[in-house]
């Protein structure tokens, strides 16, 4: 399906709509150009389901672990940008993370493709000429 976010004030419905459709799937690779939407969208996904901690872009850390509330569900948010090697994704015991059944979602997918579980859910977000971004998954 196809949200679409024509600004950002627009953006927690947004979050709605795809919180309302994510299925069963628990890992959510993020693609998308620098600059897209990714943090600011996996972010406002994150406040759709209970995070209330500040979600800043995971830059230095690969991996930020959030917690929903009321659940107390875990939620993890990978950035691979940074990543030089794929041992480092290794090192980082990225299966305890992936396959731990909690909900992940990864930006720069891209780079740990190979890694990515097969049944992981492919989401682009893509900014038009206009400022306006459509989320597609
Ligand atoms: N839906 C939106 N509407 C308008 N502006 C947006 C929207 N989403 C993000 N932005 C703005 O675009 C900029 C980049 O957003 P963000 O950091 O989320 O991108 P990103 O895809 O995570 O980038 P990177 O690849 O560097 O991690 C920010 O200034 C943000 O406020
Ligand atoms: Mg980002």
């Amino acid at each position: 399906m196809e949200i679409r976010i024509d600004r950002l004030e627009d953006i927690r419905n947004a979050a709605r709509q795809f919180v309302d459709n994510m299925g069963n799937g628990n890992v959510f690779a993020f693609y998308g150009k620098m600059g897209a939407g990714k943090t600011t969208f996996i972010k406002a996904v994150c406040e759709e389901l209970g995070v209330d901690d500040v979600i800043t872009s995971p830059t230095f850390a690969i991996v930020n672990e959030y917690r929903a509330e009321p659940s107390g569900e875990l939620i993890y948010h990978f950035d691979f940008y940074r990543i030089k090697k794929i041992e480092e994704v290794y090192d980082m015991g990225y299966e305890d993370y992936f396959y731990s059944g909690a909900l992940c979602f990864i930006e720069w997918p891209e780079l740990i493709e190979e890694l990515l579980p097969g049944d992981a859910t492919c989401v682009r977000i893509e900014e038009k000429e206009d400022g306006s971004r459509t989320v597609t998954f």
